[in-house]
């Protein structure tokens, strides 16, 4: 009798016991991402900064996965396979610009399994270490229709609604992240500045920082700083950065990093030495424009105002960047041509 009780009663620990266990294991799942919200409310501002981008962009999130399962490496197999068409950036204006060209360009091309074509002497390829095929004549470009963007700074859905098959020129700005943004770990790779460049600005940077001898390189944080003033400053479109924005900007990095040293590019110089907020430690610099942007790029953080050319140098150096909230002007072209969702990349702070 109490041999059949014990059973009984075992049956039941059993059963307890595997019920505690299932109970505690949904429990412990519950619980991961919570203690990992809790720990990263104390950590650092960057993983909140991280975890508020993934929020905002969870679909192209899901979408960079599904794409970076083909992998680069069979892509060209498959244009042969497929006889895919080819797209041809077309370069207007400067620097930025033309880096936005390509970068939406490459994009859409990668979308749609097209392969790119570049010119030996376009200056993109005279400034990064690009991991694409360029060529010598790129005349069969011309001969290629030319299908327009709609708006300069907003995602056209419909400029990359087309034929595979067929090849285009992609043409003017093409200024959002969401051409590239499932491509970013390739485009990256792309935007490798040349060696020459490089050590120019590994010289530049070892000269700053031995100028603030006391502070060693490993726990200095660079801020890189890009004030667009000059040609923009009679612009009907743009809105220049104010003094105010500066100073809000500075303080942004002041009250979250030490040993901070700022790092400031501009087109007009004088502007910027005299309204750069000067109780901090601050260096000017003035180079060819390429040698600025990578100088600006590996910087650890970016303060840019407004412009393309600060916008990529603020998505290469890939830390925080702080960027003046209200560029286009109210009633101007640009304010309809601009959606600042498409324009300014996710996680940036507007200030
Ligand atoms: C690109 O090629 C891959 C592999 O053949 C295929 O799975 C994918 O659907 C293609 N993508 C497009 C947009 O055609
Ligand atoms: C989409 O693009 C095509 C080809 O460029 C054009 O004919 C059509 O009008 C565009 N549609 C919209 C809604 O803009
Ligand atoms: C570095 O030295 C300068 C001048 O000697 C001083 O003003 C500054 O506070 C020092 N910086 C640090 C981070 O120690
Ligand atoms: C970096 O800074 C921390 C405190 O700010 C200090 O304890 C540490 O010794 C520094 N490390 C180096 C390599 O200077
Ligand atoms: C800044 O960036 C450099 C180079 O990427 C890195 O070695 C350094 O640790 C960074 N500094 C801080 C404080 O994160
Ligand atoms: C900007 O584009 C987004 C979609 O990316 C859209 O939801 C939003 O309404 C647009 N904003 C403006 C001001 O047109």
């Amino acid at each position: 009798m109490s041999k059949w009780i014990k059973i009984y009663f075992s049956g039941y620990v059993v059963i307890g016991v595997i019920y505690i266990l299932i109970v505690s294991g949904i429990q412990l799942c519950g619980t991961f991402p919570i203690l990992l919200i809790s720990e990263t409310g104390n950590s650092s501002h960057i993983v909140k900064y991280i975890l508020r981008e993934d929020k905002e962009t969870m679909s192209y999130e899901r979408n960079k996965i599904t794409f970076e399962n083909i992998g680069p490496s069979t892509s060209r197999k498959n244009d042969m396979l497929t006889h895919n068409g080819a797209l041809c950036p077309v370069f207007e204006q400067r620097l930025g610009n033309n880096i936005f060209q390509f970068a939406s360009t490459f994009g859409i091309a990668k979308s749609k399994n097209m392969t790119i074509i570049l010119n030996k002497n376009d200056r993109i390829n005279r400034i990064f270490k690009l991991a694409i095929e360029v060529r010598k004549d790129t005349s069969v470009c011309n001969s290629f229709k030319v299908r327009n963007e709609k708006l300069s700074a907003t995602h056209d859905k419909n400029l990359t609604n087309f034929n595979q098959k067929e090849s285009f020129r992609l043409r003017h700005y093409l200024q959002s992240w969401k051409y590239f943004f499932p491509f970013i770990k390739e485009l990256k790779k792309q935007l490798t500045f040349r060696a020459e460049i490089v050590n120019n600005v590994r010289e530049n940077i070892v000269k700053i920082l031995h100028k603030y001898n006391n502070v060693s390189s490993y726990n200095t944080t660079l801020v890189g700083v890009h004030i667009r003033r000059g040609d923009i400053v009679k612009s009907r479109n743009w809105n220049v950065a104010t003094p105010e924005y500066l100073i809000r900007a500075v303080n942004y990095f002041k009250d979250r990093y030490k040993n901070i040293i700022f790092i400031v590019a501009s087109n007009e110089m004088p502007w910027a030495k005299k309204y750069m907020p000067s109780d901090i430690s601050v260096e000017f610099i003035q180079n060819k424009a390429e040698v600025d942007m990578a100088t600006l790029a590996s910087c650890n953080h970016t303060i840019i105002t407004v412009g393309s050319f600060g916008w990529w140098s603020g998505w290469l150096a890939g830390g925080e960047v702080t960027y003046f909230k209200w560029p286009a002007k109210q009633g101007s072209g640009l304010e309809k041509r601009m959606n600042y969702t498409d324009y300014f990349y996710p996680g940036w702070i507007g200030l």
